[in-house]
Order: C-alpha cells, then structure tokens, then sequence
C-alpha cells in the first residue's frame, strides 16, 4: 500500500507524463487520459490527476511566463516532462487551492519518482517561490494560439472576450435521461440518494445538470443505459427535428452515437443509419448503443461516398453534425489549441461542404437536413449555409427560435457558457417538394 505522500507524488507524476505529452509530443489529451488513468486505483487521484492536467492546460501560457522570468535556464525540450511538473506544481497552488505546503512536497517528490531527483530542489525552490509572488496575471486568450484568437475576434467582436472567458472555465456535467428506460423525475430521486448535487434547467426535456461533475462509474445507472453525458447544446439539437414514427434517418458522421442514442431515445421507432469514416469511433458507438439498448444500424464508411453505402432509398431527415475546428467545445477539450492548425479551417469547410452536397440529393422532398457543428467560426457555420443555399436551388431555410441561441440569418449560433451550455451551431434545412 501507497502512503498518502507516496501515491500523493505517484499522481503528480503521472499528471506530468500527461501533460508533458499532450503539451510538448502533440499527443491527445482523452488518448492520453485513457492509457495513463488506469494505472492509479484510487478514484480520488484520478480526479485529482484530471484536474491538475486540465487547469495545466488552461493556463500553461502563464506558466512558461513565470518560469522564463524567474529561472536564467527554464527547462528545455529534452526536460519537457519536468517542465509539466513544474506547471503540474503551478495549477495546485494557483487554481485548484490545495493545501500548499503538501501540494509542493508531493510535487517535489514526484520529480524523483520521475528520475529527476537532482532537479527536486529546483523544484522545491520555484514552487516556493510561486507561494510568496503572484503568477502572472490571466488573460483569458493565454492559450489560444493567434490566429485562432484573431478570427474569433474578427467573427465575434462584441463576445470575443467572454468567449475567451467562458472557454477557460471547467464545465459543468450535463446528462441526458434515456425516458426508454427510466423517467427524468425516477432519475432525479436516485440522484438525490446519491448525493448528487443537481438541476433542471430550462426546457430542455431529458437533461439534467449537473454543476459539479462526478465520476461516470458513480453515476446510478449509467452501465444499464438510463443515462449518459451529453451536454445541453447536444441535446437541444433533436429540439429541431418533428419526424413521424418508423421513417429513415441518416446519421452522417454519427461516432461515437450521441446524438444517434438520443434520437433512438426519442423515437424508438427510426429506421436510423449511423455512419462514420472512422471505425475506431464506430466501434466505440456500437458500444454505446449496446449499453443504451439503441437499434441502430453502425457502420463505417464515408459518408461523401455515397455510391459506396447507399440502397437507393431517400431518407426522411438526414444529421450532419460535421467535423469542425471544436472551437465551441475549448473548455472541455483544451488540447484544442495545441492541435489545431491554420490550415485545418479551410480544408474542414471543403469537407463539410462535400458533405452537404453529396447528401442533399439522398433527403426526401420535403424532408429535412440538420447541420450542426460545435464550431464558433462563421467559415464553418453561418457562410457554410449561405453558400450551401446559393448553390442548391431546392434547399430552404427554416426558422429556429431563441432556444438555439442566436439568430446569425444562416443558422443559430450558441457560444460557449450560455446557458451553462457547450458553443454550438445549428441550421434547418427543407428539401422543397417536387
Ligand atoms: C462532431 S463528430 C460527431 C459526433 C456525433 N454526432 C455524436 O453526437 O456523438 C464528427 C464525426 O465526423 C466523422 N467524419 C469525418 N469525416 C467523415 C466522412 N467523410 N464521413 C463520415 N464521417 C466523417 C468523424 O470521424 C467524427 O466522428
């Protein structure tokens, strides 16, 4: 068995090894959750360990500020991970508010657990440093990369600010009720049992929020399908879609099946189609049809390739909820702005434009198409539609209320913290009849 101090260091550095590699190897924060939070059993590590790498991450600009202005040689690329330490050591005493003087002990401790036991009074010494002078002040663009930041400004001039606000804050935890399987009210007293703090906000039918995210594996339920993650933005997507019982849906870029779960939820009934490119991702969404108890259809292909997959048979409503910049969904997945680069805009609008032209002629006339992104930038939403309208003389607009966010004249937009939400666009496309 660990001693508190000693699974205390074994956390800090394995929140190092993480950080380290997403932040100086290009790594994906979620791969990189996936091999390394295993290894530590206690579930209050693993928490602690999250917490650490992600506040890291929001603030990792600062961070290098301070250690360039107080060391003569901060630590380099071949140092990468005792730089994460460093910051690991950072986010404890600056936003997480642990108890300082353990804090920097363990973190001393983990320099040595990772070979860096000459450099653990080095440690010692910039950690301390950093409880007797402030960090660098915040400023909440820190993490974007300039270009990025520059086209938010440019698309959002008066919410840039907030954006950058919003998107530097941990999220709250939203669920949404599989009513298949349980009924929202049922779900809420096994939350109150639980001791899960919780609300029900707004109209949104089958969520619930939560302000404070737990554990999934502490979730009643949630290995029997009665719930999953899924945040409100997500959720209000289907808000936009009316379709009869037992009619086809295309699913185009469904992985991993969030929102093809939530349809098959909603209307148990669907012929629905799930594909997607990847089958890494289609596998994971077979999964997660298997534990919400969905039938749906899962296959891997490319959607563009419709000669490929298609039977011949015009679907009811086609969902495009595309591959985009994510730029909405920074505050979950901050990694986000280490990845991506200037040139992926422009080629995610070329897909997401193959992608609403290859499937227009497969919706039925007077069918409906749903295209979403958690993107911010207009490129990937609100010109996106424009340029999809001018070009498809048979496509129409429909009108979305205010519970989409708001009105962009192509499209509703929700940026990221309103109403407690993910950033979020949505557009309602008709095919005209005959
Ligand atoms: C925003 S994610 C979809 C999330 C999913 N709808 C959900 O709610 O869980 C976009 C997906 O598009 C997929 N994708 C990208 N290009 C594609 C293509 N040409 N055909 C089908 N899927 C594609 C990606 O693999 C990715 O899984």
């Amino acid at each position: 068995m660990q001693t508190e101090r000693g699974s205390g260091a074994a956390s800090r550095a394995v929140a190092a090894r993480i950080l380290d590699a997403v932040l100086h190897q290009g790594r994906s924060l979620k791969a990189e959750f996936a091999s390394h939070l295993p290894t530590l059993a206690d579930p209050r590590d693993r928490a602690l360990v999250e917490a650490a790498v992600m506040a890291a991450l929001r603030e990792h600009g600062r961070y290098a500020d301070a250690l360039n202005g107080w060391m003569t040689r901060p630590p380099g690329k071949r140092d990468g991970v005792l730089r994460a330490l460093l910051y690991i050591g950072f986010a404890q005493l600056d936003v997480m508010g642990l108890p300082a003087h353990a804090a920097v002990a363990a973190t001393v401790d983990a320099a040595r657990n990772l070979k860096y036991a000459h450099q653990a009074g080095l440690v010692n010494a910039v950690l301390r440093r950093a409880l007797r002078e402030p960090l660098p002040a915040r400023r909440a663009d820190a993490a974007w990369p300039r270009w990025l930041s520059m086209r938010v400004r440019k698309d959002w001039p008066e919410d840039a600010e907030a954006i950058f606000a919003a998107s530097a804050v941990p999220p709250p935890m939203w669920l949404r009720v599989n009513r298949q399987k349980v009924s929202r009210e049922a779900y809420v007293e096994k939350l109150q049992r639980a001791g899960i703090g919780h609300a029900l906000l707004e109209a949104l039918p089958d969520a619930v929020y939560l302000p404070e995210p737990v554990p999934v594996d502490t979730l009643p339920g949630f290995a029997e399908g009665e719930v999953s993650i899924q945040d409100g933005s997500a959720q209000r997507l289907l808000d936009a879609l009316d379709i009869a019982p037992g009619v086809r849906v295309l699913d185009a870029c469904a992985a991993p099946g969030g929102k093809a779960a939530h349809l098959i939820e909603r209307y148990p009934a669907t012929r629905l189609l799930a594909l997607d490119v990847d089958a890494r991702r289609v596998r994971r969404m077979a999964e997660t049809f298997a534990r919400t108890g969905a039938a749906v259809q899962a296959r891997a292909f490319d959607a563009t390739a419709t000669e490929s997959w298609w039977d011949g048979e015009p679907f009811a409503a086609i969902i495009i909820d595309a591959p985009c910049s994510a730029t909405g969904v920074v505050r979950r997945q901050p990694d986000i702005l280490l990845h991506r680069r200037e040139d992926d805009i422009p080629r995610l609008v070329a897909l997401q434009a193959r992608l609403l032209d290859a499937l227009w002629p497969l919706l039925a006339p007077g069918g409906v198409l749903l295209y979403a992104t958690c993107s911010l930038l207009s490129a990937e939403n609100s010109r996106q539609i424009a340029a999809f309208l001018s070009r498809s003389a048979d496509a129409r607009l429909l009108p979305l209320d205010a519970r989409f966010g708001r009105d962009t004249g192509y499209g509703h937009q929700r940026l990221p913290g309103e109403n407690a939400m993910d950033g979020f666009f949505y557009a309602r496309i008709e095919k005209a009849r005959g």
